[in-house]
């Protein structure tokens, strides 16, 4: 079998895109699976010009036959290299047989076709996006190849009873020796990475669903036995999600049945194949005693993200994968409605821009910073990023908030009927939304071929005497080493103006009045908005809802920010303010001021008190901005003086709200009954957490103490795991017994397993290394599963700055010889967990040695994977 190619490639192109030369109408696909060898055989009907030679994608393939309308091909017809395979002279219409030979037990890279779990009781599946299918058999493998897939699946029946594939079942059967097959066809033409399959031992759970256009669909959730019952809430979410696509963008299922398999060997969190699903378990699974609050929402999230591929991904999809955002941004923002209307939606907004700033804006600052829609790549893989997703949705977000609701809807109406069956690009998308609306979208399109976070910044001036408020509006990019020269983009500016009483003012602006929010859009370098009839010099609320995806820099005084926080009547924004004012807390600690610092838990303390405050929104306000959104605002970054600070500007606001309160509100959230999983249950845990945390910090006996009983008697994993990290960060000391006994009630459930790990991975600052390296040698865990390396490797690289930052660099050593193992394992993996170098460059300068060094000694090593040696030499690279 020819080796992977693991030599250094030419980057692919946007502006090279060629459409294919051949095309595939139809494929017959043919597996006989066996765990250690599956032969797959592939009729391709083929379309093209006979004078251009046809060349099909395959890697890793043992070629068993070949032949061109049943006849064999003579051997100076084809030629066969590491990634492809050559055809002369074929003729358009005709009909291209392969027959491959594969080893999927053998296959750790967890792409193409592999085995999930034990060779014993495993089962077999595929996962092909982005391009996996070319190692499955051989295949033009790019998305604008759309064809009509007919699949027969034969196996032993014993070993492998439930025989699954994307599309309407077609027929199965019995064969000689107990073997037995199954046929599904797929009646709408597709691209090669939304093929699946999966065969083995599984239970099932059903649902019988009739679309608003009356086609009676069978829902069906896959699972090992153990597992089956903790199928439900998916079930649950699958239908909520369904109909919530007819009745918000009036889009219908289209197949008979409807299949999800949950996988613990799985790369990514979920993949959208045509009618088969494939879950990673911790997306799928949920039951109240290991499943986390956060956890359900997760995986409500998820299921309805994959089923609203159906129509933005699948129907509709990409021309290339350079238009990956085309269906990513847009299905999570399809999400992010979704889960805003099950949910509550400030919370849900909270939740979003958090993460946006979390995970991209970091990303977007720094060496692996690229546009929505890159302009080359080596690896497709390394592009499903924050940024293809986050900042993607939110350019849809800004989009929507163009049009307005209904235009928005007329928009997707248009889009989606111009360009069902097709493979589209951004282009198409701006187009059809514009074009419904009379309006030109084309100046967003620069949103999406610029790299780097805009810098919003406002200054205001207010005129006594003529009653005018003048608002300057002005952006600036950051350069980045592959676009010196930035230019502005439209950005939508949602804003309200406060009087010196907390109250909306009326909005006069060019003779037209507007309400008490509007939005003003800035779309050259600097503008100014003037406003009449303010009676007092106001305080702006800018950006409200987070109507642009930018960095604004304002000077407010901290009163003012905290009258934004004690009086915005919308959450998200009354959030905003909340973080700004701890940003500037924070840097009050830095600095040995206090204006800011009284000013954030002044307000905070008073909102503490007042009864009417969701619970879950007053637990968001009372948690500053994480540790590295504030290693953001910072140069030669030291992250564990910022984890130092942070805890003392929590304590600061632990004292202002006092122990007595914190205590007391413990108790009255402690005391609420059995395990509810509606909103106010999941706000009351949400809070009781908060005040926890906070109670730790300034009455560390009384909060372990209470930690240790709420462990005890737990009503579901979000009491037990809260109570466990709270135990385990403070290194309290009923932590070690604790955590041997979640290890016993827990030990076969995979899930809970990864949050031991993940618990003890977040241990902050110098013991955490330590105790990783000793989690290393537990039997539990491995290297092969994505799920428990991501657990413990990856918490510890990305989520606990304070521990894996160590000055020493052996947090960076560690990683990086973890890495060049994992390569070897699982390159997409091991590519991802390396993002946890980014911003390396920004750290006080013995730890940016430290971090340097480790990154070169990685990039020397001889061998390593296209996925990893792309981030590694990015990372180092300016
Ligand atoms: N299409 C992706 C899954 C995928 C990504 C497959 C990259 C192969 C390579 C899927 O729709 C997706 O976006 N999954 C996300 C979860 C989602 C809720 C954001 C994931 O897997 O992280
Ligand atoms: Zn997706």
């Amino acid at each position: 079998m020819p080796a992977r190619p693991e030599t250094p490639t030419a980057p692919v192109r946007l502006a090279d895109y060629t459409p294919p030369a051949w095309r595939v109408s139809d494929v017959a696909l043919e597996f006989d699976l066996g765990i250690d060898s599956s032969e797959v055989t592939a009729h391709l009907t083929l379309h093209g010009d006979s004078d251009v030679p046809l060349r099909l994608d395959g890697e890793g393939l043992e070629l068993l036959s070949i032949a061109v309308d049943g006849a064999p091909l003579h051997a100076d017809r084809w030629r066969q290299s590491d990634v492809s395979l050559e055809v002369d002279g074929m003729r358009d219409g005709s009909v291209l047989t392969t027959r491959v030979r594969l080893q999927p037990a053998a296959n750790t890279a967890l792409e193409g076709l592999y085995l999930s779990g034990s060779r014993e009781t495993g089962f077999l599946l595929t996962q092909c996006e982005a391009e996996g299918f070319r190692h499955i058999t051989f295949f033009p493998d790019r998305p604008d190849v759309l064809a009509r897939y007919t699949v027969t699946l034969r196996a032993d029946k014993a070993r492998f009873p439930v025989l699954l594939a994307g599309g309407n079942p077609d027929g199965a059967g019995e064969l000689a020796e107990g073997r037995h097959w199954a046929r599904f066809v797929d009646p709408h033409p597709k691209p090669s990475y939304l093929f699946a399959l999966v065969a083995g031992r599984l239970e099932k759970i059903e649902h019988d669903y009739v679309t608003a256009e009356g086609r009676a669909v069978k829902l069906v959730i896959w699972s090992e036995a153990n597992a089956i019952d903790s199928c439900h809430y998916a079930m649950d979410a699958l239908v909520r999600s369904m109909r919530w696509d007819e009745q918000a963008y009036g889009r219908n299922y289209d197949l008979d049945v409807f299949h999800v398999v949950a996988t613990h060997d799985f790369n990514m969190g979920a993949m959208e194949n045509k009618g088969l699903n494939i879950f990673n378990a911790k997306y799928l699974l949920a039951d109240p005693d290991t499943t986390t609050d956060d956890e359900y929402k997760a995986v409500e999230a998820v299921v309805a993200h994959e089923y609203f591929h159906n129509w933005s991904g699948n129907r509709v999809t990409c021309r290339d994968w350079f238009q990956l955002s085309l269906k990513e941004g847009l299905t999570v923002f399809r999400e992010q409605q979704f889960s805003a209307d099950m949910n509550s939606p400030p919370l849900k907004r909270i939740e979003d821009v958090a993460l946006l700033r979390r995970a991209q804006f970091p990303e977007d600052a720094g060496p692996l910073a690229h546009p929505v829609r890159p302009a080359e790549y080596r690896e497709i893989n390394n592009f499903y990023t924050a940024t293809v997703y986050e900042k993607g949705a939110e350019l849809v977000r800004m989009l929507a908030g163009r049009l307005g609701s209904e235009g928005f809807r007329r928009g997707m109406d248009r889009y989606f009927a111009e360009n069902d069956g097709r493979a589209a690009t951004l282009e198409d998308f701006l187009g059809a939304l514009g074009a419904a609306n009379g309006i030109d979208l084309m100046p967003y399109l620069a949103w999406y071929g610029q790299s780097g976070t805009p810098r919003l910044r406002a200054r205001g001036r207010y005129e006594a005497e003529a009653h005018r408020y003048t608002l300057t509006l002005s952006q600036h990019t950051p350069p980045s080493a592959s676009q010196p020269d930035k230019h502005p983009v439209p950005i939508p500016v949602k804003l309200a103006l406060f009087d010196r009483d907390g109250a909306m003012l009326p909005l006069h602006l060019d003779g037209r009045t507007h309400g008490v929010e509007t939005v003003v859009v800035l779309d050259t370098a600097e503008r100014s908005f003037t406003f009449e009839q303010i009676p007092q010099a106001p305080v702006p609320s800018l950006l409200r809802g987070f109507s642009a995806p930018v960095l604004i820099e304002c000077d407010y005084a901290p009163a003012e920010l905290a009258l934004l926080l004690t009086h915005d009547p919308d959450g998200f924004n009354r959030w905003e303010a909340g973080q700004q004012l701890a940003a500037r807390a924070f840097d009050d600690c830095r600095s040995g001021n206090s204006q800011a610092l009284d000013a954030w838990t002044g307000a905070l303390a008073q909102l503490f008190g007042k009864p009417d405050l969701d619970a879950a929104l007053l637990a968001d306000l009372l948690t500053p901005p994480g540790e590295i959104e504030l290693a953001e605002r910072q140069e030669a970054v030291d992250p564990s003086q910022i984890h130092a600070l942070r805890q003392t500007m929590q304590r600061r606001l632990g004292q202002a709200i006092g122990a007595v309160a914190l205590e007391q509100r413990y108790r009255e959230l402690a005391a609420s009954g059995p395990l509810a999983l509606d909103a106010a249950g999941k706000a009351g845990r949400r809070l009781q957490r908060r005040v926890l945390e906070l109670l730790a910090l300034i009455a560390a006996d009384a909060a372990h103490a209470l930690a240790i009983g709420q462990f005890r008697s737990a009503r579901g994993m979000t009491d037990r795991l809260t109570a466990l990290a709270v135990l385990v960060r403070h290194g309290a000391d009923g932590a070690t017994d604790a955590l041997a006994e979640f290890r016993q009630r827990h030990a076969d459930n995979p899930l809970a397993m990864d949050k031991w790990f993940a618990v003890q991975a977040q241990i902050p600052g110098e013991p955490a290394l330590a105790r990783v390296q000793a989690l290393e040698q537990d039997p539990a865990f491995t290297l092969k599963n994505p799920n428990r390396a991501r657990a413990l490797l990856g918490t510890f690289a990305s989520s606990n700055p304070s521990g894996f930052h160590r000055a020493d660099g052996a947090g960076y050593r560690l990683l990086a010889e973890r890495l060049a193992m994992l390569d070897a394992l699982n390159p997409q993996i091991a590519a991802r967990l390396a993002t946890a170098f980014n911003g390396w460059q920004r750290l006080e300068p013995v730890r940016r040695e430290a971090a340097r060094q480790a990154l070169t000694d990685l990039a020397d090593r001889p061998g390593l994977s296209r996925n990893l040696s792309e981030i590694v030499a990015s990372v180092l690279s300016r």
